[in-house]
């Protein structure tokens, strides 16, 4: 039988107790949402941690990268571990050269040359409070955003305000991109389009809780579904047809509504949720797109 194994890793795994993270449960929503799909097309799945040696993986035949949300700080182990698991003849997806180049969020530069609208940024190897008051001057702005080039989940991102900007002493400490801040994620939220094997799934919009400006669920960020215009689904397919690689089996593009249109805050193409609750017919979906590629040769109807 066909198995497929699904990524997680210690902090989204059930039974790692208090440590559990607190969007887990996303982790829960997301096997909820794929064993049944898959077993209805004939693919078993078994839930893995990334960590677990490469000899746990035997009898697999294909993996998602579904939650190993912890590998952002042993990025290099992560990505050796896929091309291990491909070497052994396990189909990775998204395959270990996507996850390279969607790792450094410097990827967007390229998006944007390749025509994606996309925030403007200020790409810097290290930002100093000088940086911050240039920046603030250059993009004539009250807030700015700076994060990590790599990062995800919003961890170790600041929001700083003309009012109270941080001190000549002050060091970001990483590679980092500065954003002018966009009021529009407290009015219009951020919008995620969801594709599985270059087919729009569904769309979502997702709103900070109030008092904050991150969507993400673990601070307190709440999702509703979202029947997108086909122009904007258009918009987030046009990002998608700008990845350099073939269409990847699923694909998150996050995007901000602006007076300016959507703008593309990030693609998310690594181990991204994929919100099965806005999306009913996402493991369904995926099963499909599985069952093509893990058909053998030939015996296509
Ligand atoms: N320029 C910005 N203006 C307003 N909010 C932002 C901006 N950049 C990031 N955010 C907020 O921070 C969140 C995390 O940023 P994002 O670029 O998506 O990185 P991550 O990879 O951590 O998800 C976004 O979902 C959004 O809520
Ligand atoms: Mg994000």
């Amino acid at each position: 039988m066909t198995t497929i194994g699904f990524l997680a890793c210690e902090t989204t795994l059930p039974g790692s107790g208090a440590r559990r993270r607190a969007d887990a449960f996303e982790h829960d929503l997301m096997v909820a949402a794929l064993e049944p799909a898959l077993a209805a097309r004939g693919l078993a799945m078994r839930v893995i941690d990334w960590e677990a040696p490469l000899e746990a993986f035997a009898g697999l035949d294909a993996v998602l990268l579904g939650t190993a949300w912890n590998y952002q700080d042993r990025a290099a182990v992560f990505v050796a571990k896929l091309e291990a698991l491909e070497a052994r003849g396990i189909a990775v997806h998204n395959p270990p050269g996507l996850v390279r180049w969607n790792m450094t969020k410097t990827y967007l530069r390229e998006l944007e040359e390749a025509g994606a609208a996309t925030i403007p940024t200020l790409w810097l190897d290290e930002v100093t409070g000088e940086d911050i008051r240039a920046a603030f001057a250059q993009f004539g702005c009250e807030k700015l955003v700076v994060k990590r080039q790599v990062g995800a989940g919003a961890e170790g991102q600041v929001l700083l305000t003309a009012d109270e900007p941080p001190g000549p002493d002050w060091r970001f400490g990483r590679p980092a991109m500065v954003q002018p801040f966009l009021p529009a994620i407290e009015t219009q939220g951020e919008v995620s389009f969801v594709f599985v094997a270059g087919e729009f799934s569904h769309a979502l919009t997702k709103r900070a809780a109030s008092g904050d400006y991150r969507i993400q669920s673990i601070y307190g960020g709440t999702e509703s579904r979202h029947y997108p215009a086909e122009d904007e689904v258009e918009a987030a397919r046009s990002v998608l047809a700008a990845i350099p690689f073939a269409a990847p089996l699923y694909a998150r593009i996050d995007m901000v509504r602006t007076e300016d249109g959507l703008l593309l805050m990030e693609a998310e193409l690594i181990e991204p949720y994929l919100y099965p609750e806005q999306g009913e017919r996402l493991g369904e979906h995926i099963a499909r797109a599985l069952a093509r590629m893990t058909e053998p040769e030939g015996s296509r109807a």
